[in-house]
């Protein structure tokens, strides 16, 4: 699994590469934002852009901010010829524009048809179904970017469940309970199979718990790896919106082509006690005759 990271922050991104796993960066609006607005806004955004593409040694997605196709092939060449001297450049293209009612639903998808036929990469962002990322193979996208964080935030949120964005969202526990909880309900009733299945209560009572069917980001990569290998797409999966390290390790699991992880997801992964107290013990434990070999290069 190719490992990407999810942010805009060059001094994180520096710091992550120099680590030996970075494979690639994805930005968006708000990344910029929030990089900029660390350095008091004083940055100039083209050399901030080529040093980011300098740095990160492989794609580097760059998010146009049109709404219609044809702006968005302009802003996408552009940012492809402008940036492409310094490093690998990927154009992010929203997969449904429109902002309602404006009939720019599809104009993602034009924009995707046209760059691939261009043979400008693309990387199709805010996918939140199984559906959307079809569409988005079918159009020619080289990447698409199921939102996996924010499909779990979307479930738990319905459900009014309280939770920290870092949080791990165990939507196995989840659905046990709810597993239970069904099978208390329907226990003595007598209507028959399909009054319980035409019945709003029970039909409600797993909707809740799942987004149309999908039980979480997780499973929300799952169906799209699915799909795609089932029809041979080539188009390659970037897990994204990751929020913890066991959320990596399950998409990882899948064999998804790619994660997008933000910095402090990556820094979670290198964690757990026992290797603290491992390395502690070790280095309390050196004994002065094992420590005289190395005497010469300390
Ligand atoms: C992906 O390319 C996006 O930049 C990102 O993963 C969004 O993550 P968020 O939901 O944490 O904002």
């Amino acid at each position: 699994m190719k490992i990407f990271i999810d942010t805009a922050d060059i001094d994180e991104i520096k710091e992550a590469c120099s680590w030996g796993i970075i494979d690639g960066a994805t930005t968006n609006p708000t990344l910029i934002k929030q990089a900029i607005e660390k350095r008091g806004g004083r940055v100039s955004m083209e050399d901030y852009i080529k040093e980011i593409l300098k740095t990160v040694p492989g794609p580097v997605s760059l998010e146009v901010i049109a709404l219609r196709a044809e702006e968005m092939v302009e802003q996408a060449k552009l940012l492809y010829e402008k940036f492409s001297p310094y490093g690998k450049v990927v154009i992010k293209i929203p997969i449904n524009p429109s902002m309602g009612g404006d009939g720019l639903d599809f104009d993602g998808l034009k924009a995707v048809k046209t760059l691939s036929k261009m043979g400008i990469p693309t990387n199709v962002t805010l996918v939140m179904t199984p559906e959307q990322a079809l569409l988005a193979a079918k159009a020619g996208a080289t990447y698409v970017s199921p939102f996996a964080g924010r499909v779990d935030d979307y479930i738990r949120s319905r459900l009014k469940i309280g939770f920290k964005k870092e949080d791990y969202f165990d939507y196995n526990l989840l659905n046990r309970i709810a597993e239970e909880k069904f099978k208390m309900m329907v226990r003595g009733r007598s209507e028959s199979i399909s009054e319980l299945y035409l019945s709003e209560t029970t039909r409600m009572f797993f909707e809740n718990v799942k987004d149309n069917g999908i039980l979480s980001g997780v499973d929300l990569v799952r169906s799209i790896l699915t799909i795609f290998r089932n029809y041979g797409f080539t188009t390659q999966v970037i897990a994204s919106s990751m929020r913890n390290a066991r959320q990596v390790r399950e998409v990882a699991e899948l064999g998804v082509h790619i994660a997008t992880l933000p910095f402090y997801v990556i820094k979670e992964m290198i964690q757990h006690p026992k290797t603290l107290e491992g390395i502690r013990k070790f280095t309390e434990d050196i004994v002065p005759s094992y420590a005289q070999i190395f005497r010469e290069i300390i």
